[in-house]
């Protein structure tokens, strides 16, 4: 096996992990208690007394979690049998077989970041589960809404942005099409900073017309590949066959805003026959706060096609198309809220890795599956990015990300040390982005 190094985690005090696991994590908690709080009448109204009950449960639950996250107990088992509770109990105990302290208990800041964040959206889908029969409920759901109708002037906008594209589509020679590629490609890089974890599930909705903003922006992306997807893409469309297909695969990140700015990025590859399929991977349970499950998807596409304006419900009228017809195919797998590093997957889910094979492109976007890609690693600021997926190439793959985390890799040499003099908080504040790709040049 490759050498790798040490794992992101709590012990560095100071680190952006000890301060997530010290302060918004437990805010996180405190958040999702309020949230079922103030669900109680409807929880009655709907289930009665009973609907009572399961509240309390789910909430005693909770906070016995925050209290065990607060102390640094050691962290436990899941309890309540569901689909991965076997595979996360394996986890836990290969993490502790990695501990060399005496009593072999990981505990939430001496164990990887990754791994305590993980578990904590675990365990909190746990307590819902417990907790019938609210055990439906979506903890996270009034935020990422609130998100979406807070953006609404940007949604307008972009959608009426890609309805007035699409109608000269045909006459753009190749450096127009390429220009517009990359416009909805940095649309979709900007949507990620409206990702609701970072502010504690406080707003984080986008209220300025980004389209305005791209040149502005520029200077704050590190890292841009996207002449090799322009490549790729475009390669692609000349050489493909009648028939044949060119499928582009979308690893999901937060619903809300940026779901909006990779639909419309979808639709464009759809449009412009870059692509003629889409695939898109959510998560099956509420996680990291704003991350899109099916249900975000379905009431997204619907919000946008009972939109008050013309543009934007033409928009949400040819996705519902888009999926009736399978040209966007979305699809669930339990991979994406396991703890494992994506080096795992061809291990772990390998039905999931064979199916990454066959996209000609796949785009993960937003900061979580970066720190998964490169298994959240205090990598050096100049390691290949390819070297740090260390050994996960299922098909050409970029990465599309604003920086939330202290991890970068493939940065010019002394790059990212010039950043750390001039601006300590460089990585962690989403103020920067990259498109970073791995695959054939
Ligand atoms: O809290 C951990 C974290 O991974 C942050 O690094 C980041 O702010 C957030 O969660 C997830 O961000 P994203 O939605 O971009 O994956
Ligand atoms: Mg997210």
């Amino acid at each position: 096996m490759a050498v790798v190094p040490a794992s992101l985690s709590g012990q560095d005090v100071g680190s952006f992990a000890y301060l997530t696991i010290k302060d918004r994590i437990p805010q996180i908690l405190t958040k999702v208690i309020d949230t079922l709080h103030r669900h109680k009448s409807e929880f009655f109204e709907k289930h009665g007394e009973e609907g009572v009950e399961a509240e309390k449960k789910a909430i005693s639950l909770l906070s016995k979690l925050r209290n065990e996250l607060q102390t640094d107990k050691p962290i436990i088992p899941l309890v309540e049998k569901f689909v991965d509770t076997d595979i996360w109990n394996q986890y836990l105990e290969y993490q502790q077989s990695l501990l060399n302290e005496s009593d072999g208990k990981s505990r939430w800041f001496y164990s990887p970041w990754l791994f305590v964040e993980c578990y904590m959206y675990r365990r909190i889908h746990e307590a819902i589960i417990q907790s019938p029969p609210i055990d439906y409920f979506d903890v996270f759901k009034e935020s990422k809404e609130q998100n979406f109708y807070e953006s609404q002037e940007s949604v307008i906008a972009l959608c009426t942005h890609l309805q007035q594209l699409i109608k000269t589509i045909e006459d753009l020679n190749e450096n127009q099409l390429k220009d517009e590629f990359f416009k909805l490609l940095q649309i979709s890089l900007w949507g990620n900073k409206c990702d609701l974890s970072l502010s504690g599930g406080e707003s984080s909705s986008q209220e300025t017309d980004v389209l305005d903003s791209l040149e502005d922006l520029k200077p704050f992306i590190l890292l841009n590949d996207m002449e090799h997807l322009w490549s790729l893409l475009s390669n692609c469309k000349k050489t493909r066959e009648k028939a044949s297909v060119t499928r582009v695969y979308i690893v999901l990140d937060n619903s809300g805003f940026e779901l909006v700015t990779d639909l419309i990025l979808a639709n464009f590859l759809l449009s412009s026959e870059l692509a003629t399929e889409v695939h898109f991977y959510g998560k099956t349970i509420p996680w990291f706060v704003s991350d899109t499950t099916i249900h975000d998807f379905n009431w997204l596409v619907e919000q946008v096609k009972h939109g008050n304006h013309k543009w934007m419900s033409k928009c949400g009228a040819d996705w519902e198309e888009y999926v009736e017809m399978g040209k966007w195919v979305y699809h669930d797998h339990i991979f994406w809220t396991l703890p494992h590093e994506y080096c795992a997957m061809s291990q772990v889910a390998p039905d999931l890795y064979a199916e990454l094979q066959k996209a000609h492109l796949i785009l993960f976007k937003g900061d979580l599956n970066y720190r998964k890609l490169t298994g959240d690693r205090k990598w050096e600021f100049s390691v290949p990015f390819h070297q740090a997926l260390n050994g996960f190439h299922p098909a050409p793959l970029c990465t599309i990300r604003t920086l939330k985390a202290e991890i970068q890799v493939g940065l010019k040499p002394g790059q990212g040390e010039q950043l750390m003099a001039s601006e300590p908080c460089w990585w962690t504040s989403g103020k920067y982005g990259i498109f970073q790709y791995d695959g054939p040049l």
